[in-house]
């Protein structure tokens, strides 16, 4: 981490939104219960905590809460439940006709309606087709789809089993989902032909191909066919189902539809696995080279899912719930499958790219099923207030009750275009701000009862000890700028990273000593009191709310046979958030077979971009790339990010450039941007 960084910390925000008297007089909590649970979490957090666990539906019930051996965490540990159990099976005596998951294609006209007795007929046949492959609890299996049910069904057919689930997204390439395979050493991966983006399909199936070749684990491949989403029986004949090197394929549906009613409930039952079980892996970035396999447990996990779940979205019985996010990411965890679920909610799923196949596309979604509540990334706000105010102006919003926002610091204009454009001025936005490691949401507006403010996410939810500390761990006086830290353990933490103990420790505790969690991110809080989360402090990138590490990116550029060295660093971008912006240096012998060839020079960019986009995924490739003879360095060799950053920002460098060891380095790159 570079705490050298200096935070921007002018930022005058004193707009306060409270929630409307209609919003407040059916809110799930408001102020004074709200009030009273902050307090008993500040009080007594293993008491707030065990509450909340009490509230899922245990196997065994567990007697002890939290052991704690920092950084390593155990909590409800001699409980036993399941997660699958609890998001489905919990929901059939009352609800089993209730809608569980509503779909759209990206084709207009496809769409899926699941109740709980059929997303529970669909998890029960697939479970027992897993086991059918010989797969056992504590098993990894890797999950590689397009954004239909079927992805729903995957997860929480792998919790059944007792097998720990890693989602790949689907738009990483085939070396990234081989890496992940590999580190995880799944045993099976489910995947689909294709899905569909922005009009194009998107082929996944071959990705798979490619990578299982190099996976040897990996021994399964589950095959969705697109055609067959939201049936119950394959459209294909098992002639159709192809060969993949290394492994035995097999159609989903025909798999699944292989067993009788009888037979799928027997052997589809779920496992009780301990709360400390591993449910999922799930691969984010860091400021090394490689992905940390991020390691949540079951009860843990589903506990802090299900209470912000309930807080922070203010659920009801007849709410229409749309999170955005695609399940390869942490808020597809959470907030699209095991939170909402867990609380039996009605879950809206979209396959497709928001503007296809025009501009108005969420907003015809939202009026045709009269969604309730929309929870998306400051990006797609971004995006669509530059589309123009006119296309959410074309259809009835007037469902919607409640908006939220996840994935990066949401500016100002952007929060108050969502408040008023989309949400008629009467929807309390909710900032949630937390992490693929926290699991759950850590700090934001409780929408009955607290006042937002645009920009900030406000207050750390009940339960969680959330500070802004100095390097040397002192909580900075209100106003200034500092570290965003978690003080205790909280249930729905990282366990470890997989493999990996030492790196969870280095990664997240070695910042601050006693068991203090360090985020990565900058904070402040304000005069009021408020948060305000103020993006990483290390060298991990947020680009449009997606989490990459230069290093990887650098790892990515490096393995080019023409490039010798490369940097990669952020600038901010009106859109994005952030834009890649990538310093490469080239080999000697390329150097001199380019020259300065422009055309050449232009090709080998596209190339440079397309090459990480393969070693990456396509969300990787560098927005800008530069040719330099040489990085700016340190005397002991180190890269300085801080004068690149700056001048990918501004064009020149003013900051300190004492330590550099070559001064011309900065000379020549401020001249090539002068050109
Ligand atoms: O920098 C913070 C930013 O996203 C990072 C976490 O990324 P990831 O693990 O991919 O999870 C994203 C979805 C939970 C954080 O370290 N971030 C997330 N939410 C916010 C945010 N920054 C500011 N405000 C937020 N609301």
């Amino acid at each position: 981490m570079s705490k050298s960084e200096s935070f921007s910390v002018n930022l005058k925000e004193n707009r306060l939104f409270p929630p409307s008297e209609a919003f407040v007089s059916t809110a799930n909590l408001k102020r004074d219960e709200y009030e009273k649970q902050i307090e008993i979490g500040r009080k007594d957090p293993e008491g707030y905590w065990a509450a909340a666990a009490r509230e899922l539906k245990w196997i065994k019930p567990f007697s002890k809460v939290l052991e704690w051996n920092p950084p390593f965490a155990k909590w409800f540990s001699d409980g036993r439940l399941n997660a699958s159990e609890n998001c489905i099976d919990r929901h059939l005596e009352k609800n089993s006709q209730k809608t569980a998951i509503l779909w759209e294609g990206e084709p207009e006209n496809e769409i899926v309606r699941w109740t709980y007795s059929d997303l529970h007929d669909r998890v029960i046949r697939l479970t027992a087709g897993l086991r059918k492959l010989g797969l056992k609890k504590g098993d990894r299996v890797a999950i590689y789809l397009p954004l239909v049910p079927e992805s729903v069904v995957a997860m929480l057919a792998c919790a059944r089993a007792g097998l720990t689930h890693t989602v790949v997204f689907g738009g990483f390439s085939a070396d990234s989902l081989k890496d992940r395979m590999i580190d995880a050493e799944a045993k099976a991966v489910l995947t689909a032909d294709f899905g569909y983006r922005k009009g194009a399909k998107i082929g996944l199936r071959e990705q798979v191909e490619k990578a299982v070749e190099y996976a040897p684990t990996v021994k399964h491949v589950i095959t969705l066919s697109r055609a067959d989403v939201g049936t119950t029986k394959s459209g294909k004949s098992s002639a159709a189902i192809g060969k993949i090197e290394g492994a035995q394929e097999y159609d989903w549906y025909g798999l699944s539809s292989s067993f009788s009613k009888s037979e799928a409930e027997n052997d589809g039952k779920a496992e009780a696995v301990e709360a400390e079980h591993p449910l999922f892996i799930l691969y984010t970035s860091g400021t090394t080279g490689k992905p940390k396999g991020i390691v949540h447990s079951t009860a843990g996990y589903l506990t802090g899912a299900m209470r912000t779940t309930r807080d922070v979205f203010d659920l009801k019985p007849n709410d229409l719930y749309w999170c955005t996010a695609d399940i390869g990411w942490i808020t597809g965890h959470t907030y699209v499958t095991y939170g909402p679920l867990a609380l039996g909610a009605t879950v809206f799923l979209f396959e497709g790219a928001p503007t296809t196949p025009t501009p108005g596309r969420f907003w015809e979604m939202i009026e045709r099923h009269k969604i309730s509540i929309l929870y998306t990334a400051p990006t797609a706000i971004r995006t669509f207030m530059k589309l123009g105010s006119e296309w959410p102006g074309k259809s009835d919003l007037s469902s919607l009750r409640l908006l939220g926002t996840v994935g990066e610091p949401i500016n100002p204009e952007a929060w108050m275009w969502y408040r008023e454009t989309v949400g008629g001025s009467r929807c309390p936005i909710v900032d949630t701000y937390w992490q693929t490691e926290t699991g759950a949401i850590v700090i934001s507006p409780v929408p009955g009862a607290v006042a937002t403010k645009p920009g900030s996410a406000t207050f750390a939810q009940p339960g969680f000890d959330v500070d802004v500390l100095d390097k040397q761990g002192k909580p900075v006086p209100l106003g200034e700028g500092g570290y965003l830290v978690i003080k205790k353990p909280w249930p729905s933490m990282a366990r470890t990273i997989h493999g990996d103990p030492d790196r969870f420790k280095q990664a997240y505790f070695s910042e601050y000593s006693g068991g203090i969690y360090f985020t990565g991110d900058g904070g402040r809080r304000d005069e009021q009191g408020y948060l305000w989360c103020l993006g990483r402090v290390d060298d991990v990138l947020n680009v449009s709310g997606h989490r990459l590490g230069t290093m990887e990116i650098e790892s990515a550029l490096v393995s080019h046979p023409r490039v010798a060295e490369a940097a990669v660093v952020g600038r901010p971008d009106d859109l994005k958030g952030q834009a890649i912006v990538a310093f490469v240096s080239l080999k000697a012998d390329s150097v001199k077979m380019l020259g300065t060839d422009e055309v050449k020079l232009k090709a080998l960019k596209e190339e440079l971009r397309s090459h990480v986009g393969k070693e990456i995924g396509a969300l990787a490739k560098p927005d800008d790339i530069r040719f330099t003879d040489a990085l700016p360095k340190t005397r002991s060799g180190k890269i300085m990010r801080r004068l690149l950053r700056e001048l990918a920002t501004n064009g020149v460098v003013k900051g300190d450039t004492t330590t550099l060891e070559d001064l011309g380095v900065i000379a020549a790159l401020q001249a090539k941007d002068d050109d």
